[in-house]
């Protein structure tokens, strides 16, 4: 048995924030921005919009690609970092939204690699013969927890919203999926505060990220190398048995380096970076789904889904679609 995506849906918020406005808050450039990221403008989430409002869009639209009722899913996990409140968790909100019926609902946290991990370990229960129906989201207000005067991160975030619907199928599906984390690099990425560790809200006026970017980028482009690697020796694949490449969209020179690494052109590579810059785990989603509403990617093909976050996590799918 496989899973089989049946559709997907994504939701960006209305507001853009370019990169001339972010020259008005901090010391930075659109030429600076464009040339280090390949990043030219962002969504931002309207004022009391949340996660879970922008998952909401993107799973109601899943739904109707994909043809299946609210009743007909049997499982739901979001990948998310950002959600609406500690507990309950965005899934049991987002279930209780779309009116599914009582599935077990959860969210996983991995940062930049929620979806893939989410996708995974809903491969996992389809093809244990545990769930038939499942609803896999990545949504993120990221932008809600940046440091506006940080020109080193601030730059580099957006809001959005992907989801997939996976169906039993003995038809591939998801051929394989791969998942790491290394949490010895916590200190190159990630937040200081946190419910046990405390809030510190009135120290540090709320949750920041904070990055080492250029270490952060380094083992990126070699984690992301590796694991390509790793994703077609499972199959037993070549390079050129990929059709497309469908990456964590953080930066334009990590996603050409494993463009690069993959020997595919560019023609090959899904690229949102430029209009919705790192919207974590919603990234993959949301390109996925732009690259098959606009019918670039077609049933057939041979997919590569990546992404690298933090924790360090990374993971990949290939996929049959
Ligand atoms: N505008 C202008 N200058 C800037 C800006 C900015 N927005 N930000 C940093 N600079 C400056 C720095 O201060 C530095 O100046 P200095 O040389 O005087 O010290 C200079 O630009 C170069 O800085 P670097 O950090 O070396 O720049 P780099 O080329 O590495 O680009 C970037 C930075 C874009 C952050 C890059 O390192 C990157 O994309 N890293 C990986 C990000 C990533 O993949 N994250 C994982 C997912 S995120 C998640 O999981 C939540």
């Amino acid at each position: 048995m496989y899973a089989r995506i049946a559709g997907t849906g994504s939701y960006l918020p209305e507001r853009i924030l370019t990169n001339a406005e972010l020259e008005t808050l901090v010391d930075t450039s659109d030429q600076w921005i464009r040339d280090r990221t390949g990043i030219a403008e962002r969504r931002i989430a309207a004022e009391g919009q949340t996660t879970c409002d922008l998952a909401e869009q993107a799973a109601l639209r899943a739904m109707e690609a994909a043809g299946v009722k609210p009743a007909d899913i049997d499982l739901l996990i979001v990948g998310t970092t950002t959600p609406d409140l500690v507990f309950p968790s965005t899934a049991c909100l987002l279930q209780h939204r779309l009116g599914l019926g009582d599935c077990g609902a959860f969210d996983i946290n991995a940062a930049c690699s929620g979806f893939i991990y989410a996708l995974s370990t809903a491969d996992q229960f389809i093809r244990a013969g545990t769930a038939r129906t499942a609803l896999v989201v990545g949504a993120e207000t990221l932008t809600r927890m940046l440091d506006w005067g940080d020109r080193s991160t601030c730059v580099l975030f957006g809001d959005g919203a992907g989801a997939a619907v996976l169906v039993a199928d003995e038809q591939p599906g998801i051929l394989s999926t791969h998942i790491h984390a290394n949490g010895g690099y916590a200190d190159l990425l990630g937040t200081d505060v946190g419910v046990s560790k405390g809030f510190k809200a009135e120290e540090r006026g709320g949750v920041r990220v904070s990055m080492r970017g250029n270490e952060v980028f380094k083992v990126a482009v070699n984690t992301l190398g590796r694991i390509v690697d790793e994703t077609l020796a499972a199959n037993q694949m070549q390079k050129s048995d990929i059709d497309w490449l469908i990456p964590h969209q953080a930066n334009l020179r990590i996603i050409k380096a494993t463009a690069r690494k993959l020997q595919m052109s560019m023609e090959q590579v899904i690229v949102t970076v430029d209009r919705h810059g790192n919207t974590s785990a919603a990234s993959v989603p949301l390109a996925l789904d732009e690259a098959i509403r606009s019918g670039r990617v077609k049933r057939g093909e041979r997919l590569l889904l990546e992404a690298f976050g933090g924790g360090f996590t990374w993971g990949a799918a290939l996929i049959a679609y």
